[in-house]
């Protein structure tokens, strides 16, 4: 049930250039491929599948001696006919039992050309490929993600990923990561981690439904993101000073923690800011101090607003019909409701 509120469709509205293109490319790609997949890729893919449980049979279509790119969840380059694409995500319907089980093999990691990962929401024993380190003892670890060179995109959502103690490391910096999703991963604090080379490239973030209690501070180096989703982690505390250095940050979700005391000023220099939901946290502040600090910052860029269930006090100002860009806007003063929705035009 947490899982369906977990993935509502908001980050796609925001981010159709990245999120829909895997979605687009999966039903045009898939249509007009009349090339055959490369026999090794397809031999990968098949030992793949042959450590996975499906007890809903939804790889039926990959059998042996198939083409590959007319497989159910795989997209192959329109050019070249590497696998370019896996999406395996399990459908998120509670009466049905699709998601796959077993262990990941690592053939995944002979998908060289691979761009995007998805196998969210499925229910893994394991998510660790045991045999990329030899005989490496990390036995738990996320390192593979890194031996697959040219992904993009990767959703592990719903993956048990409490004892890969580097998922942040690892991630963090993949050299081209855009898009990274390890929602209810039950990813918890690296207190021994100090730093990370950081990648440059990850734009979209998404760690919601973990258990981080803090702002894992190599985020704030992450200079290329775009949209940072921390909806449901257990922060606590001030809201750190640092997300002003993330400089075109467009959308900031923090709904449902525990943060408290004022919003920092270094957030209100964030002038690409578009979406800031700060609802269900315990933020004291005047609401015309905040509609006067995104006055300055966010005038023109401001779409959505949620300060919901807060400790808010003070009045609306006048300055609000001035946000031509606001469609959404919600704000609950102490009893007061005050709720706006309208349509741009
Ligand atoms: C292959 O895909 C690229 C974008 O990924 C597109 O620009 C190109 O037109 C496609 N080529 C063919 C032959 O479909
Ligand atoms: C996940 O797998 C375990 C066994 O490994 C099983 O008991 C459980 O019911 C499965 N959960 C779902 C949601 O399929
Ligand atoms: C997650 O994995 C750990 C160890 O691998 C296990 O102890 C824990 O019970 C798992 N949690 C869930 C919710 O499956
Ligand atoms: C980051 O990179 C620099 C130069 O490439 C290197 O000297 C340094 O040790 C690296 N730091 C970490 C934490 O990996
Ligand atoms: C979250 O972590 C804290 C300690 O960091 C722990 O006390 C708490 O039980 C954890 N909650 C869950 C749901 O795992
Ligand atoms: C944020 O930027 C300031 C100024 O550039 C820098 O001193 C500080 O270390 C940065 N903080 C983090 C957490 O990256
Ligand atoms: C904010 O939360 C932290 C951690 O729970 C607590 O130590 C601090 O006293 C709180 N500050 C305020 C102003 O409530
Ligand atoms: C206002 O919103 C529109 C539509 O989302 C966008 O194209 C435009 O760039 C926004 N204006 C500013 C100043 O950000």
């Amino acid at each position: 049930m947490a899982i369906a509120t977990m993935t509502t469709a908001l980050p796609i509205s925001f981010f159709p250039f990245l999120l829909l293109i895997p979605a687009i490319c999966f039903t045009i790609c898939h249509s007009n491929s009349n090339l055959l997949c490369i026999p090794s890729e397809r031999e990968a893919l098949l030992k793949f599948k042959n450590h996975l449980i499906d007890p809903s049979n939804r790889l039926s279509s990959w059998v042996e001696g198939g083409d590959c790119c007319k497989w159910v969840g795989v997209v192959c380059h329109n050019l070249t006919g590497h696998v370019h694409q896996l999406h395996l995500a399990a459908p998120l319907s509670p009466n049905e039992q699709s998601a796959l089980e077993g262990k990941i093999n690592p053939s995944l990691l002979e998908l060289n050309h691979l761009s995007t990962l998805d196998l969210s929401n499925n229910n893994f024993s394991s998510i660790h490929i045991p045999k990329f380190f030899g005989n490496d003892l990390k036995s738990e670890s996320l390192q593979w993600v890194s031996g697959l060179s040219s992904l993009q995109y990767l959703d592990l959502s719903y993956a048990n990923l409490s004892k890969a103690t580097d998922w942040l490391q690892v991630t963090f910096k993949h050299p081209s990561l855009l898009e990274l999703h390890l929602s209810a991963c039950i990813l918890e604090d690296d207190p021994y981690l100090i730093s990370v080379n950081s990648s440059k490239s990850l734009a979209v973030l998404d760690l919601s439904w973990n258990n981080l209690s803090s702002v894992p501070k190599s985020i704030f180096s992450l200079h290329g993101l775009v949209s940072i989703d921390l909806r449901f982690i257990s922060l606590d505390g001030p809201i750190p000073d640092y997300f002003g250095n993330i400089s075109f940050l467009e959308v900031l979700d923090l709904h449902q923690n525990s943060l408290n005391s004022s919003i920092p000023n270094s957030l209100f220099s964030l002038n690409h800011l578009r979406f800031l939901h700060l609802s269900s946290n315990k933020i004291e502040q005047d609401i015309s101090e905040i509609l006067q600090s995104l006055y300055r910052c966010c005038l023109g860029s401001l779409e959505s607003l949620n300060m919901a269930d807060n400790q808010l006090s003070g009045h609306l100002t006048y300055q609000l019909g001035q946000f031509k860009n606001l469609s959404y806007l919600l704000l609950i003063l102490f009893e007061s409701i005050v709720g706006v929705e309208r349509t741009r035009g």
